[in-house]
């Protein structure tokens, strides 16, 4: 397979546990993934949302109603709504375009675009660079952070949620829109990828519930921003430390990230993400 990354580019990834591919995306893939991603939004707004989905979201104390939400998309396209976009009736309180925190979790094989945008020779053979023995594509995600309503995501590294033994996930992160320190651009420790994870989320009963490993607080001092133009990728290892602020501007911060962990690990039987038996995981 093509060498994907250089040889500056590899001691980044090993340095940091993470590197940023400017123009990695193929122009007429990115505007079909965005034309896509509008089409479905316009679907939700015109057609109305999937069953349940105001129900769930129309009262913070439906906890066990939105951890069921979560806990059942592995293998499905579904949408996720800022807090407070309902009322108690169900009703949304904003446009649609500012409600909807992300979409999850398998747009990659559910969907041919995000197919497509998903399974490139290009990202094939970044994986393999990466050290990828036997690549499986576990989760997609739409992010929208829309413009003055997209919040803040908290310090942590993706290997909490996506857990192998041994670790394994690497996570793909594409900028739809440029990101930047005003709209709310990822955040990462350089070289904090040794330290391991500090937390595992897993099931537990009918909920979830977070292990912590190690108690020290991450230093938030030691972020620095990732500034990146529309059609870059960063990967970035599954135990680095990233962070992103809310979106205090104008301009709206579209990213789709893909998740990908080796066949040849563990994937324990209480992780959140468990797939129906129609849906196995695929490679590239
Ligand atoms: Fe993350």
């Amino acid at each position: 397979m093509p060498r994907v990354l250089t040889e500056e580019q590899r001691a980044a990834w090993d340095r940091d546990g993470y590197v940023v591919l400017p123009d990695f995306v193929d122009l007429a893939l990115l505007g079909d993934l965005r034309d896509r991603i509008d089409a479905i939004v316009s679907d939700y707004s015109d057609g109305g949302l999937p069953d349940g989905a105001a129900t769930v979201f129309s009262t913070t104390e439906q906890t066990h109603a939105q951890d069921d939400w979560f806990l059942t998309s592995a293998d499905v396209v579904r949408p996720f709504f800022e807090d407070g976009a309902f009322d108690a009736a169900g009703d949304l309180v904003v446009p649609l375009d500012r409600a909807l925190n992300k979409l999850g979790h398998a747009m990659h094989d559910r969907d041919p675009v995000f197919d497509r945008f998903s399974r490139t020779g290009a990202l094939a053979g970044l994986a393999d660079d990466l050290g990828f023995v036997e690549p499986l594509l576990l989760q997609s995600m739409v992010i929208f952070k829309p413009p003055h309503i997209g919040g803040e995501v908290v310090c942590h590294c993706d290997h909490t949620f996506l857990w192998t033994e041994p670790r394994s996930v690497v996570g793909f992160w594409f900028a739809l829109d440029d990101a930047t320190v005003d709209n709310g651009c990822m955040w990462a420790i350089p070289g904090g990828h040794t330290g391991g994870a500090r937390t595992r989320f897993r099931r537990q009963g009918a909920g979830t519930t977070t292990d912590v490993l190690d108690p020290t607080p991450y230093d938030m001092d030691a972020l620095v921003p990732l500034e990146v133009a529309a059609g870059t990728c960063i990967a970035f290892h599954g135990c680095l430390p990233h962070w992103s602020a809310p979106n205090t501007s104008d301009q709206s911060r579209l990213a789709y990230t893909l998740h990908v962990i080796d066949g040849t690990a563990d994937y324990p039987a209480d992780n959140w993400l468990q797939r129906g038996p129609d849906l196995p995981l695929r490679g590239f």
